[in-house]
């Protein structure tokens, strides 16, 4: 975890009065037929985080109230909601960073279809990721192994770091509020899983046109939004948005490049190539080691 991603600091908001006996916690109860905030007062405690909170409002005042979560330390990216209408991780969220004499409205992420209360549908996420060709390399080295520059690891590195909270898929306006956006956008999370295999330089996949005619990386206006509520500070836009627009635009207008593609034939994914690279011997997506002692064939 980054420090950008780390619990915020334990600060009160300015001018907020002293700790309150209890809080209210204003929760969305629904389904996707509809639903409506519900109020749950409860003691506070102090030093808890919003999920610790949501958890004794089910364990003692609503006991069929639907949240989803597993790690409760920022890392398996479950238990993202927008609390006072902020996309966040509700275990990396403290109770004392908020103001507390106000209600704590908690909702479920917005760009997913509801399922039950704080609970969403998150396959158009994990759709979005099958259509992606996985990191396909090409052949060993003579001496069995695969070897890449400590700096390319690191450029990819950031990229791995994301934990599929989707917090960037439900700030992003181009989905959040146009769902007729879907087919045509990855989103924020799948930039970065795109980068991340367009950089690699073992990769031997050409993703541009599908980047750019399938994915959308051109609705993307770099309002920056998606950067701002990542809990692992990865910077989207910056590193992974703007690279691919270039390349993008590289591969369209760029003759030099267009000779050079030529030259070296580096291919677009075609179906039996995204097969084989879906295959479990090409499947890896991993960020192969400099260790260049022989790998064991995968
Ligand atoms: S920078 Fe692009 S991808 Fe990120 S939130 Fe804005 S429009 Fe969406
Ligand atoms: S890029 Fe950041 S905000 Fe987006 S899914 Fe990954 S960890 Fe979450
Ligand atoms: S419970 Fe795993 S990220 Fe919050």
């Amino acid at each position: 975890m980054s420090s950008e991603g780390a619990v915020a600091p334990a600060t009160r908001p300015a001018g907020a009065s002293a700790a309150p006996e209890n809080v209210t916690l204003r929760l969305w109860r629904g389904d996707a037929s509809g639903g409506a905030w519900v109020d749950y007062v409860i003691e506070y405690l102090g030093g808890e985080v919003v999920l610790d909170v949501v958890h004794r409002v089910q364990a003692e005042q609503a006991p069929d109230l639907a949240v989803r979560w597993n790690c409760k330390a920022g890392k398996c990216g479950s238990c993202s909601a927008e609390v006072n209408g902020k996309p966040r991780l509700m275990c990396m969220t403290r109770m004392s960073t908020l103001d507390l004499g106000e209600p704590i409205t908690i909702s479920p992420m917005r760009s997913n279809p509801v399922i039950r209360d704080l609970v969403t549908d998150v396959s158009f996420h994990f759709a979005v990721a099958r259509r992606i060709p996985a990191f396909h390399p090409g052949p060993r080295e003579a001496d069995g192994t695969y070897r890449m520059a400590q700096v390319d690891v690191e450029r990819v590195q950031e990229f791995r770091k994301c934990i599929e909270c989707f917090l960037c898929q439900n700030v992003c306006h181009v989905i959040r509020d146009h769902e007729e956006n879907k087919p045509a956008f990855a989103g924020p999370r799948f930039f970065a899983r795109l980068a991340e295999l367009e950089m690699h330089p073992l990769d031997t996949l050409d993703r541009r046109e599908l980047i750019s005619r399938e994915l959308g990386v051109g609705l993307c206006n770099i309002t920056k939004c998606c950067t701002e509520v990542c809990p692992e500070g990865i910077h989207i836009t910056d590193n992974a948005i703007i690279p691919l627009k270039e390349r993008v635009v590289d591969a369209r207008y760029d003759p030099i490049a267009w000779l050079g593609r030529k030259i070296r034939r580096r291919p677009s994914p075609t179906p039996a190539s995204v097969t084989a690279a879906l295959s479990p011997a090409g499947a890896s997506g991993e960020v192969i080691s400099t260790d260049p002692a022989p790998r064991a064939t995968p």
